[in-house]
C-alpha cells in the first residue's frame, strides 16, 4: 500500500466548541495533513450527549462511547468533552487498548496527568495535550522537546484570556471589576452565572500545574498550586500600579528554587501581580495569553497567542493528532520519561516583592510606626508614596523581595495598629527587582 492510500481514523469524544473546530480543520486541511503524515486522517465516530442538537459540522454522531473508546479501527482518540469524569476512565481505557489519545482537558491533565502518561508509556502510545495550556500557543512541545537540553528556571504566564480581558478593560477604562465582568460574561468570555473558574484563578492554576510538571520533570497537581483570583483587584490598585510604572496581570508562576537544606523545591502559584510596564508580559492585552520562560541556556523566551476559541484551540489539537499519527505509523517505542517527586515549596517560603496599600490616620509619627512594623517583621521597604485628605491618608508601600510568611505577619500586625484603619490591598510584584 502506498502512503497516500493509508488511512488512520480519528474518533472524537465531544463535538462542542473545540470538537467542531477539530473536525473542520481535519477536513479543510486534509490534503496538507496527508502529505505531512504520510497517510490520510479520516474523522470517524463522534460521541456526544445529545445527537439531535444542531451542529456546526456534520459527523457520524453516537452516544455509544464504545464506538470510539477501544473500538477496532479507531486509531486516535480526541477527547474534547471536558471534566474529570467520565473522561479519566475513558482515556485510561483507550490507552490500555493501544489507542493514542489527544486531549484539550487541562483539568484532567492537571489532576491525573501522571497516571495517564504512565498508561500511555505502558502501551507505547501517545498522550498529547498541547491545547490544554494556552489554546493555540505551542508551549507543551517547546518545553518537552525544544528545551529538553536546557534547564528552565522560571515560567511566568498569562494563562487565562478572560481575566486578561477584564484586567485590560479595567486598566484602559479606569473601571471597577463588576461592570467589566458583566461585559465579559455578555461577550461569552466568562461563564454565566458562575464565572469562578476564570475569575478565581482555577483555570489558570490547572495550566500552571501542567507547566510546572513539564518545566521541572515533576508531578505537580492542581491542588498544589497556591491560587488567588482577581476579585480583590480594584481600579485604585490599577491606578497605583500605573503611577509606579507597573500593570496588573493575573499570572501563573512556576519556579524551581533552593529549600532550607539546599534541596530543589518547586514553587507554583497563581495570583494577580504587578508587572513592570516594560516587561514583555505587560503588553499582552485583551483575551490573549502569553508564556514567558527563563531558561539557563536559552535565556528569556516568550510565547504569545490566542488561549481559547474554536479554531485556535483546534489548531493545537490537530497538531497533536499529526504527532500521534506519525508515531503510530513509525511504530516507535516511547522512551520512559523520569518523573521526580520534588517537594512543593510552601507559599509562606516564597520570596517576592509586595505592594501594600494602607488607609491610615494622618498624624505625626504614623509613618514611623508603620515603618517600624515592617522592620520588626524583617520586611524591607523599597518605596513609599502618601496621599492625604483631612485626617486620613493612603499609604502605598512597595517592599524589597521578602518572605511571604513575614509579609503576612506584618499585615496582621498592621491590622492591629490603631493608626491603621484598614489594609486596603496586598499584591505581589513580579519581574526583576531593580
Ligand atoms: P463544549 O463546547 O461544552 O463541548 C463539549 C462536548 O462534549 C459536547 O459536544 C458534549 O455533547 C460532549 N460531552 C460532554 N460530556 C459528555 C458525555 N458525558 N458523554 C458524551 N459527550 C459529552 O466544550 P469545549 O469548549 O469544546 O471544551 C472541550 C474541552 O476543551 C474542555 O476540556 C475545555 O477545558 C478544553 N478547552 C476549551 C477551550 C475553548 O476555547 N473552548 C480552550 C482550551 C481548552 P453535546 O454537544 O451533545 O452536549
Ligand atoms: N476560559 C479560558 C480562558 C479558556 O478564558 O482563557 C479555556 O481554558
Amino acid at each position: 500500500m502506498t502512503d497516500s492510500q493509508r488511512t488512520l481514523t480519528v474518533g472524537l469524544l465531544g463535538l462542542g466548541v473545540v470538537g467542531s473546530g477539530v473536525v473542520q480543520l481535519l477536513r479543510d486541511h486534509a490534503e496538507e495533513i496527508a502529505g505531512r503524515v504520510g497517510a490520510r486522517l479520516v474523522v470517524g465516530p463522534v460521541v456526544v450527549r445529545d445527537p439531535d442538537k444542531p451542529r456546526e459540522v456534520a459527523a457520524e454522531l453516537t452516544t455509544d462511547l464504545s464506538a470510539v473508546v477501544g473500538a477496532e479501527g479507531v486509531d486516535i482518540v480526541v477527547e474534547v468533552m471536558g471534566g474529570i469524569d467520565p473522561a479519566r476512565g475513558l482515556l485510561a481505557d483507550a490507552l490500555a487498548a493501544g489507542q493514542s489519545v489527544v486531549t484539550a482537558n487541562k483539568e484532567l491533565i492537571a489532576t491525573h496527568g501522571a497516571e495517564l502518561l504512565a498508561a500511555a508509556q505502558e502501551r507505547s502510545v501517545r498522550l498529547e495535550y498541547e491545547a490544554a495550556v494556552a489554546g493555540a500557543i505551542p508551549i507543551i512541545k517547546p518545553m518537552r522537546e525544544s528545551l529538553a537540553g536546557d534547564r528552565v528556571r522560571k515560567v511566568l504566564g498569562i494563562l487565562n484570556g478572560t481575566t486578561n480581558y477584564i484586567l485590560t478593560r479595567m486598566t484602559e477604562e479606569g473601571a471597577d471589576l463588576d461592570p467589566v465582568l458583566a461585559e465579559a460574561q455578555d461577550l461569552g468570555y466568562a461563564e454565566k452565572p458562575d464565572p469562578s473558574a476564570d475569575v478565581d484563578g482555577h483555570d489558570a492554576a490547572a495550566k500552571a500545574a501542567i507547566l510546572a510538571s513539564l518545566a521541572f520533570d515533576a508531578e505537580v497537581t492542581r491542588d498544589q498550586v497556591f491560587t488567588e483570583g482577581i476579585r480583590g483587584v480594584t481600579a485604585t490598585d490599577i491606578a497605583n500600579a500605573e503611577r509606579m510604572g507597573y500593570v496588573i496581570k493575573l499570572l501563573g508562576i512556576a519556579e524551581e528554587t533552593e529549600g532550607p537544606s539546599g534541596e530543589r523545591q518547586i514553587g507554583v502559584r497563581v495570583h494577580p501581580a504587578w508587572v513592570p510596564a516594560e516587561h514583555p508580559l505587560a503588553s499582552v492585552r485583551e483575551a490573549f495569553n502569553a508564556i514567558f520562560v527563563e531558561a539557563e541556556g536559552a535565556g528569556e523566551l516568550m510565547f504569545y497567542g490566542r488561549g481559547a476559541g474554536s479554531l485556535p484551540t483546534a489548531s493545537a489539537v490537530v497538531g497533536d493528532v499529526v504527532t500521534a499519527a506519525r508515531a503510530h505509523l513509525a511504530g516507535e517505542e516511547l522512551p520512559r520519561v523520569a518523573i521526580s517527586r520534588k517537594p512543593i515549596r510552601p507559599m509562606d517560603e516564597s520570596i517576592v516583592q509586595y505592594y501594600v496599600l494602607l488607609d491610615v490616620v494622618d498624624r505625626a509619627g504614623v509613618l514611623a510606626t508603620v515603618a517600624a512594623t515592617f522592620g520588626d517583621n524583617d520586611v524591607s521597604i523599597k518605596s513609599v508614596w502618601q496621599e492625604g485628605s483631612d485626617d486620613h491618608a493612603q499609604l502605598l508601600l512597595v517592599t524589597h523581595a521578602a518572605r511571604e510568611g513575614n509579609v503576612q505577619a506584618c499585615v496582621a500586625a498592621l491590622e492591629g495598629l490603631s493608626e491603621v484603619r484598614r489594609v486596603a490591598s496586598l499584591m505581589r510584584v513580579e519581574g526583576r527587582e531593580v
